[in-house]
């Protein structure tokens, strides 16, 4: 069955980032010239997906205006004849239909994937973080893992990407266990949910972009909250493990954080040393700052 739907969760806390976060959604940070949301949108219409699904709350109206066709600025900027810019606005309006669905409290990732259920349907979906950066010199990581989803071609499998992180770095991620199938794909054997560096032999953590099946909301219904009270995704993505096919893909692309204050200074470095405009002069200037360190 053809991907068709992207659920997108923004309704986090953000507390990493605070103060920052505290009246801007972090999803709306700027990396060079656009919202990091954007980012994660343009990647998922490059991908070829058809809807997208926001898991939004009170506070983050500020994601769904910035997708939305604002009247007024759109007049304004041909009055003063800003065509250009004006129909850059127009084209982040225009680039795909959006749902918003509420999640009333910040109950975790899993409980806001949960919330998607009814617009998702009986069908297969991916996900993306609100907060993870792909950037790649090939195809979207999303499209990456749709043409790996397509060429597996089984009945109802489902695929998480994964990187490799330092040993002594599994205590931030969810870490997966599995047989290698094929260059940079594994079966998923086992997932761990943050394991101590040394408990696992595994250094492949999982990111913020997943193929999923439906079955998923049924499991997340069954799973009980953690010890902070929020219903954790890799809990019930260990259920649906063991329940059907799960492949780990080691994706090709760079993966930044950015919703954390070092990653996403990161992010913006990355981005802005390939921005086609500002990537000579802001490398020149990285080159000086650097030399004068
Ligand atoms: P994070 O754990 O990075 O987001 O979740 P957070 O909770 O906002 O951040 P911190 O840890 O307090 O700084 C990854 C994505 O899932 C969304 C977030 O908005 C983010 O895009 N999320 C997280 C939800 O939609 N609902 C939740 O209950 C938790």
């Amino acid at each position: 069955m053809k991907v068709r739907k992207a659920v997108i969760p923004v309704a986090g806390l953000g507390t990493r980032f605070l103060p920052a976060s505290k009246a801007i959604p972090k999803e709306m940070l700027t990396i060079v010239d656009r919202p990091t949301i954007q980012y994660i949108v343009e990647e998922v219409v490059a991908s070829g997906i058809e809807v997208i699904i926001f898991i939004t709350s009170e506070g983050k109206s500020a994601i769904e205006n910035h997708f939305d066709y604002n009247f007024e600025l759109d007049t304004m900027l041909r009055q003063k004849n800003k065509i250009e810019l004006c129909e850059e606005i127009c084209h982040v309006s225009n680039l795909i239909d959006i749902i918003a669905v509420r999640q009333k409290k910040p109950m975790g990732l899993g409980h806001a994937i949960w919330t998607a259920r009814n617009v998702v349907g009986n069908e297969p979906f991916m996900v993306l973080l609100g907060d993870d950066l792909v950037l790649s010199d090939k195809l979207p990581c999303c499209q990456q893992m749709l043409n790996l989803y397509d060429e597996i071609g089984e009945a109802g499998e489902s695929i998480v990407a994964i990187q490799q992180v330092n040993p002594d770095e599994t205590n931030q991620y969810g870490i997966i266990e599995g047989k290698p199938t094929r260059a940079g794909v594994y079966l998923v054997e086992k997932m761990m949910e943050k394991p101590a560096p040394g408990t696992t032999d595994s250094n492949l953590a999982i990111i913020g972009r997943y193929l999923l099946q439906p079955d998923i909301f049924e499991l997340l219904e069954k799973t009980s909250p953690g010890h902070s009270g929020e219903i954790q995704l890799t809990d019930a993505l260990q259920a649906l493990a063991k329940k059907r096919p799960m492949y780990a893909y080691q994706f090709e692309g760079t993966r930044f954080d950015a919703g954390d204050k070092l990653g996403y200074l990161k992010a913006i470095v990355a981005f802005a040393l390939r921005h086609p405009a500002l990537g000579k002069n802001f490398a020149q200037h990285l080159q000086r700052v650097c030399a004068s360190m």
